[in-house]
């Protein structure tokens, strides 16, 4: 397997190896030695070319302070090697032993009421605390020396979904590193009083030290500023306890890859340090389980939505852990991929982006808190259909891999994403609002569904492969930004501002200029004259998103009657909507042109979207939220007229499709992602790489079928 250096960040940056990797986690640990041979000979006739191992084993490394013991990994790499397959090793960092926590309880995490953290489960260890990190450096650097000349560790991923069970700490010694990050940031305390704002409530402080960390509603809200800036110190804390392995990693074998495997996405700033330190990202893809958690409208475009979003960071990734079966902790469980879905969902993943895919898991454990989280093999040892369809997928994927990797995804819309202060600025200050990805997630559900090339971008980007641009209620809009949206938007780009848009500077003070702000109003020709709050339809208001404060003297309450029927509307190309959540009265500059208009109460006949051609490209100005109805129109209106249109006409429902591209080729990924057999149609001629037949006209697609069609390039 070759590595190249990774490229800079982009979403447009492949994978920087030459092997696509195709496996899945495994824990000879949990199996019977007597198994290893076969499971290895299983792996290799099924396509595997890669194992993932390790994550929770520091107790079996290091059973006692200082004493390691690598023998029963060493044994297991070396059967899987003999069989042909390499293996990711990852530091066991989520699961610190019981003799450490014994020895050091003040690693363990304690929660916004004080509670300590108890032994017993995983990501129990703070990784703010500097013994912890300690801890963490010695055992990467014992495990990294011991592989060093392993030929058959190939790779790294740190730690384990860093931040997915919880990201916060409230522990003394979080509170001593937090001050410290503070002192270092702002040198004066002065400078920390100002971007605070100590002038309110008396927040002022003489001294770092006298600094708490900001507990939610105790009694009160804390300032904007200090809850930002205490997620920016957990962040830049994650990437450097990160950034401790990935170096002692680096500088012991310079041939490994190194990456992560998220999961929540909590906490941590991709296109910072923590990105910058590796390879590459790896995203694990439950799909079933995050469209259960969030609600999000149906797992297939929920899953897309997060490789979407998991690729703005960085571009290209791997899925260490994609969904394989049935899965529960003890607190709940997911549906269950029908045969063939398995199958698909893996196709997605790759159609958007992945440039490897393991299975979770090999098998599944007798014991423990996932003993009903399935793997590619039964409890048994019997490999039935879940065997069947990663075989398939693997080989499939394997025989095509050459005209796959190299190439990314095609985006015609760019939704603005990757950035870590404008989703954190909004969490400072809700206020019931929608957060810019849950607004997005309208605009890209839509494009998901008509077969538009959507995707999330940060405006640091190469933005000149994009037609348009929709930049999502960022309030943080940075003036180092406005060069590159100018220079897309005269060269013929379509940029979609929304309402709020660059209303705080980055210690969320509100500005000074009218919104949203001189440079954003010099381009867009629009100022905010007024702004207020709408109820969306069949909302409840504000009260019910309130957190009770610990004391209770408020009580969710649901919206009474009177504000639940001020509705507020306005027209766009002659048909009337319903605003949500917020509405502007906006003022439009001579050479603006006003596109929609308020249609009732007082705001009757005020600006409400607007667009104003610069250069080549337009500017258009959305003084409200998304709806699903709003975003529909906003193509009809807005997006057509940029030259965007679906990939394939007439996308038949259930039918996903996306295309991955490189200078000399195409692939169209089509994908069924219903139990129902379809036929899509206006397939543009090509050859589907799957079945090695002509593609052209109709595709015949079975329950959750799959095609990759490779495009007669002109
Ligand atoms: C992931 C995690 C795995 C396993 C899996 C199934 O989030 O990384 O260790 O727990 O979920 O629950």
């Amino acid at each position: 397997m070759q590595r190249k250096k990774p490229a800079p960040l982009s979403v447009w940056r492949p994978l920087n190896l030459d092997r696509f990797l195709l496996g899945a986690p495994h824990y000879p640990e949990h199996v019977d030695e007597g198994c290893w041979r076969r499971d290895a000979e299983r792996m290799a006739a099924a396509g595997v070319n890669t194992v993932r191992m390790g994550e929770f084993a520091w107790h079996i490394f290091e059973p006692r302070e200082g004493r390691f013991e690598f023998d029963l990994f060493d044994r297991a790499i070396d059967v899987l090697g003999h069989a042909g397959i390499d293996t990711i090793m990852c530091t066991p960092t989520a699961t610190p032993p019981r003799w450490l926590t014994s020895n050091y309880p003040e690693v363990l995490r304690v929660d916004v009421n004080g509670r300590q953290s108890s032994h017993g489960s995983r990501q129990h260890a703070d990784t703010t605390n500097p013994v912890f990190r300690a801890h963490s450096r010695r055992i990467t650097r014992a495990m990294a020396e011991h592989y060093r000349a392993n030929p058959r560790v190939i790779g790294w991923q740190t730690d384990n979904e860093l931040n997915t069970t919880v990201s916060e700490s409230f522990a003394p010694s979080t509170r001593i590193e937090f001050q410290k990050y503070l002192q270092s940031t702002y040198g004066t305390i002065e400078a920390l009083n100002f971007a605070w704002g100590g002038h309110f409530w008396a927040t002022a402080y003489d001294d770092f030290s006298q600094v708490e960390l900001p507990r939610p509603q105790m009694p009160s809200f804390p300032s904007p500023g200090h809850v930002q800036d205490y997620h920016r110190f957990l962040a830049a804390a994650t990437a450097a306890f990160q950034h401790d392995q990935v170096e002692i990693l680096q500088e012991t074998n310079a041939e490994w890859f190194i990456f992560h495997n998220l999961g929540n996405l909590a906490d941590i700033d991709f296109r910072g340090q923590f990105g910058q330190d590796l390879d590459f990202i790896g995203f694990d893809i439950y799909p079933m389980l995050y469209d259960e958690m969030r609600r999000t409208g149906g797992h297939a475009a929920t899953q897309a939505l997060h490789l979407d979003i998991c690729r703005s960071y960085s571009g290209n990734f791997i899925v260490p852990e994609q969904a394989s079966g049935f899965g529960s902790q003890p607190g709940f469980s997911t549906m269950t991929p029908e045969p063939g879905e398995m199958r698909r969902m893996a196709m997605t993943s790759v159609a958007r982006g992945a440039d490897g895919v393991m299975f979770f898991r090999w098998r599944p454990a007798h014991f423990g808190a996932e003993i009903y989280w399935m793997g590619i093999i039964d409890h048994d040892d019997v490999p039935r259909r879940r065997y069947d369809e990663a075989s398939r997928f693997f080989h499939e994927i394997g025989a095509i891999k050459d005209q796959i990797l190299g190439t990314t995804v095609r985006m015609d819309l760019g939704i603005a994403g990757a950035d870590f202060d404008n989703q954190e600025a909004h969490k400072t200050y809700p206020i019931g609002l929608p957060s810019p990805l849950e607004d997005a997630t309208l605009l890209h559900r839509h494009c998901y569904h008509s077969g538009i090339a959507c995707g999330f971008i940060h405006p640091e980007d190469d933005l000149s492969r994009l037609k348009a641009l929709y930049v999502p209620h960022w309030l943080m809009w940075k003036d180092q930004w406005n060069e590159a949206i100018e220079t897309f938007v005269r060269n013929g780009g379509t940029l979609i501002l929304s309402a709020l848009s660059g209303t705080r500077d980055e210690n969320n003070h509100i500005i000074r200029e009218r919104a949203p702000g001189n440079a954003l109003a010099a381009l867009s020709g629009v100022k905010v004259s007024e702004f207020g709050r709408v109820v969306p339809e069949g909302g409840t208001g504000l009260f019910p998103l309130f957190r009770p404060p610990a004391m209770g003297s408020y009580a969710p309450s649901p919206l009474p009657a009177s504000s639940a029927e001020r509705k507020y509307l306005f027209t766009l190309g002659n048909q009337e909507f319903q605003a949500a959540h917020l509405y502007e009265l906006l003022e439009v500059a001579p050479d603006t042109e006003v596109l929609g208009v308020w249609s009732n109460r007082f705001a009757t006949g005020s600006p409400a979207i607007t667009a104003r051609q610069v250069g080549r490209g337009r500017v258009v100005y959305v003084g409200t939220y998304l709806t699903p109805q709003l975003a529909a129109k906003l193509f009809n209106v807005v997006l057509a007229k940029a030259g965007i249109a679906p990939l394939l006409p007439e996308l038949p429902a259930g039918v996903e499709v996306s295309v991955r591209e490189a200078d000399d080729r195409q692939l169209m990924f089509v994908l069924n992602t219903t139990e129902i057999p379809v036929t899509v149609p206006n397939i543009p001629a090509g050859i589907d790489l799957l079945t090695g037949a002509p593609a052209a006209g109709t595709l015949d697609l079975e329950a959750y079928g799959c095609a990759v069609v490779s495009l007669n390039v002109r």
